[in-house]
């Protein structure tokens, strides 16, 4: 097993399904500290039990919409373990409707949770980042970032958002010794894809493609920000 994350602390939201579920086991096993954040506590328990190193994983209840659960995750995170090393703002939703069909709760929730979810978790952490000038941010946006397929426009807006949020983040990093990175996955074979109007004859990723992308970008030297990560199918 390596090591390379060893006393290193990593938060997870969306860790209680498909990448944020393997994005969790893989900081496990390169040694890290996980503490694993998503509404349904059940599945996190779950997890926990799965991955079995019980000192090192904690699981806290958490709807990244809400910023006193975020600013709570963070502290129960720092009690658990001390500072806090990387943030993987993992959690979304996607619902495909065209706009005209104005399912306007449904992009209530993207916006809430894919943009303002991803905001709450940077303010969270990123101040004690900054003092220790040491820290990590990874924002899992998508291939949908970059591109808008019919009938998912508005969550293509919030990973358009998240993209944004990275490339402005890291620009106000400059010289601090905190990194910000952006992951764009595109499919994954995971429950949220499955919903996806938008076809395509690649087969579709494994969520631990997309995780060891992650293990990849903060494990890279100090000095080394690792700023964009697009991973599609062959
Ligand atoms: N799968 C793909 O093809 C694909 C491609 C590109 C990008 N992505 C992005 O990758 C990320 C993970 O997606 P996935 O495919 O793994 O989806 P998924 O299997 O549906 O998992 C989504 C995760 O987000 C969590 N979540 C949703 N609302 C939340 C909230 N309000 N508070 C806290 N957690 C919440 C869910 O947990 P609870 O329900 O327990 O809260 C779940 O753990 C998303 O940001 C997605 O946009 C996915």
């Amino acid at each position: 097993m390596s090591n390379e994350l060893n006393n290193k602390t990593a938060i997870v939201t969306g860790a209680s399904s498909g990448i944020g579920t393997a994005i969790a086991k893989e900081l496990t096993k390169a040694g890290a500290n996980v503490v694993l954040a998503a509404r349904n506590k059940e599945k996190l328990e779950n997890l926990v039990t799965e991955i079995g190193e019980k000192d090192k994983i904690i699981c806290v209840q958490t709807d990244v919409t809400k910023q006193q659960d975020v600013d709570f995750l963070a502290e129960r995170a720092r009690e658990a373990f001390g500072s806090i090393d990387v943030y993987v703002n993992n959690a979304g939703k996607m619902g495909s409707s065209r706009v005209l069909e104005g399912e306007v709760s449904d992009w209530d929730q993207m916006i809430d949770i894919n943009i303002k979810g991803v905001l709450y978790g940077i303010h969270s952490v990123l101040p004690a980042m900054l003092e220790r000038k040491s820290g990590h941010i990874v924002n899992i946006a998508s291939d949908s970032g970059f591109e808008v397929i019919e009938r998912l426009t508005v969550y293509c807006a919030t990973k358009f958002a998240v993209r944004a949020i990275s490339t402005g983040l890291e620009k106000e990093l400059a010289n601090t010794g905190v990194r910000a990175t952006n992951i764009s996955p595109g499919m994954v074979e995971t429950p949220l894809s499955s919903k996806s109007p938008f076809e395509s004859d690649r087969k579709k990723l494994d969520p631990a493609d997309i995780a060891k992308a992650v293990i990849y970008a903060v494990t890279q030297p100090d000095h080394v920000n690792v700023n964009e990560i697009t991973v599609r199918p062959v």
